[in-house]
């Protein structure tokens, strides 16, 4: 049986976390001492890129962020989409902010057992879990399984609402053919939804880029600390689009965080920007 323990990943999701509280996107409830020790150890490393090389993460992390609000946000009052799931949610705030935004909207967050554990320790303490905000145990990597995705659809979801599906912060942990294979699988289950979405973010693989080896170290380092397979998808946005409607997609935006400078309350990057946020519908 293939392996299907990519928790390696999990611990990740807590650095992104404080860096959301520490740029007002995420709340008190989110609180949690060890994210915030990971992200000062992560402050030399990051002034070092933003000043010398003229990127940073905390950068790519707050562009991709506010580009799957605007979209998600987007479809939820023009495309009437009234049902959520956010995959591999780690401890992102949106659920909640959503939730108060949009009184109509059911929202589901899923990440691997231990990490959903926590995220409902969290809610349930602050009292922010409801009927219409709930969080459940899912793994893209499993097939016919309690938490394999079509499962988790098929027990949690509302098949009679139009569905948009989340992922931010994922993809890059797995190899090409592996992410295929859930997308393929993602894909097919959207398609029993009166309408179905899928938003996410991307790193491509974008060799002509200035910082391409820096980027190189930084993507070794994270698949030896995370025990994952790391990987940069795709050369070019054709490729990108490729990619998705090869697996089942049948539209597929791609979007520049260059796009939206001075549009949405993003950072601003010296260099061209490194991250995607690919927007599709079945
Ligand atoms: C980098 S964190 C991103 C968390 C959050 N989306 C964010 O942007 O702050 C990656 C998340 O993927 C989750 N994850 C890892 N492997 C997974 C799998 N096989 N299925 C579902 N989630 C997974 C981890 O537990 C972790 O919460």
């Amino acid at each position: 049986m293939a392996d299907t323990d990519s928790s390696g990943i999990s611990f990740t999701a807590y650095y992104t976390s404080q860096v959301w509280r520490q740029h007002g996107l995420s709340s008190p409830a989110f609180d949690f001492l060890p994210a915030k020790t990971l992200w000062w150890l992560g402050r030399p490393v990051e002034k070092f890129a933003e000043h010398v090389l003229g990127v940073s993460n905390d950068i790519m992390l707050l562009q991709r962020h506010h580009i799957i609000d605007d979209i998600v946000r987007r479809a939820i009052r023009e495309e009437g989409v009234t049902q959520i799931v956010e995959i591999a949610c780690g401890l992102s705030p949106r659920g909640t902010r959503f939730c108060e935004e949009f009184p109509e909207l059911h929202y589901l967050e899923t990440d691997l057992p231990g990490m959903a554990a926590h995220k409902q320790t969290l809610l349930e303490k602050n009292r922010l879990l409801s009927q219409r905000h709930r969080v459940c145990s899912i793994n893209i990597l499993e097939e016919n399984t309690p938490d394999a995705l079509a499962s988790v659809f098929g027990r949690e979801l509302d098949q009679a609402r139009k569905t948009l599906v989340i992922t931010e912060g994922l993809i890059n942990y797995f190899d090409l053919p592996t992410i295929s294979g859930f997308w393929k699988r993602l894909a097919a289950v959207l398609k029993g939804f009166p309408a179905g979405f899928y938003i996410t973010d991307l790193y491509p693989d974008f060799k002509w880029h200035p910082v391409t080896r820096f980027v190189d170290t930084f993507v070794h380092g994270l698949a030896f600390v995370t025990r994952s397979r790391v990987s940069l998808h795709f050369g070019s946005e054709a490729a990108i689009r490729e990619g998705f409607t090869g697996v089942g997609f049948g539209e597929c935006r791609v979007h520049i965080p260059e796009s939206y400078y001075g549009v949405l309350p993003i950072p601003v990057q010296r260099l061209s920007s490194l991250v995607r946020v690919i927007e599709n519908r079945v």
